[in-house]
């Protein structure tokens, strides 16, 4: 039991159905839960979080959903007074929630699968802003009133998922890298004012991973096979494989990692 007893949030953690493809949140949950954690589901999926969160109780863990947008700082303020009041603290925060949908220039509709409809140059200010809002808004919003409830407890663990695109450049997803590269230096901004009271604050970079968000990815031949042909490791990740390395960022095992990344991405980003 690497969790016993700790209590995690984890956003975006609705698709975690058993017998069916599961988002990285969802992994995670299913995956923290064996490992005797409390989990908190936080998602605006309300039926499908509702389900997981009934499986996961159902073979014995312990799990409770929460209807959370991340953006909206009123409903993180509620779900804190929640967990404050129900499990009583908190040890662990998985800011996961996202969209993957890019957002195109309405003027290039038709070229939605073109690179040049994702470029620089066709960017809107409102796919821009709508990436920032759930990516990096969504997470410092987690953080910011996570915090105060972590500081009750003996410290805590804060993983924020970007990706490798938040890291590296690409042609497809300008917003989405945006949003997830601000999600990897308000990591480093919490790792390091957060560090004397021992909350620790990392990002985790999947490559690309079979989940809901993905499903256009690996079902079309033709992107698939582009994009296989860009991982050493010749095959996508499925969200389990991203999920063990939130379980060790939260896990007491990391507990002198603070402020790093943890790339998983089949060594995309190696090249
Ligand atoms: P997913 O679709 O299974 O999970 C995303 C979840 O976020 C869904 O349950 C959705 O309802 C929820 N969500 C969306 N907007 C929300 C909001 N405003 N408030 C609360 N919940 C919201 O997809 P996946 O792929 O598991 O994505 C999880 C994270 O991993 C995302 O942040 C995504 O950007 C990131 N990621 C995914 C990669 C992939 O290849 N699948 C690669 C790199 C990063």
């Amino acid at each position: 039991m690497r969790l016993n007893n700790k209590v995690i949030l984890i956003t975006g953690g609705a698709t975690g159905l058993s017998g069916e493809i599961n988002g990285i949140g969802g992994a995670a949950a299913r995956i923290c839960a064996k490992e005797g954690a409390k989990v908190l589901i936080g998602d605006i999926n309300d039926e499908m979080g509702q389900k997981t969160a009934n499986q996961i109780n159902e073979i014995g863990g312990h799990a409770r959903y929460l209807h959370l947008d991340v953006t909206d700082e009123d409903e993180w303020v509620s779900v804190y007074k929640s967990i404050a009041s129900v499990e009583g603290k908190l040890d662990i925060l998985v800011n996961n929630a996202g969209t993957g949908v890019p957002n195109y220039d309405p003027s290039l509709t038709s070229a939605r699968n073109s690179e040049e409809a994702l470029m620089v140059e066709h960017i809107t200010v409102d796919g821009l802003q709508s990436q920032l809002k759930v990516h990096a808004q969504g997470v410092l919003l987690g953080m910011k009133h996570g915090i105060p409830l972590m500081r009750n407890g003996l410290g805590g663990s804060i993983i924020n998922v970007s990706s490798i695109h938040g890291i590296v450049g690409t042609h497809t997803v300008t917003s989405y890298q945006a949003a997830k590269g601000a999600v990897r230096q308000l990591t480093k901004a919490a790792a390091v004012q957060y560090s004397k009271e021992n909350i620790r604050v990392n990002s985790i970079h999947p490559g690309f991973t079979k989940t809901p968000l993905t499903t256009e990815l690996f079902t079309n031949p033709e992107i698939l096979s582009d994009r296989v042909s860009q991982i050493p490791l010749g095959r996508f990740a499925d969200a389990e494989e991203i999920a063990m390395g939130i379980l060790f960022l939260a896990s007491d095992e990391s507990s002198y990692v603070t402020g790093a990344e943890l790339i998983i991405d089949g060594g995309v980003i190696a090249q």
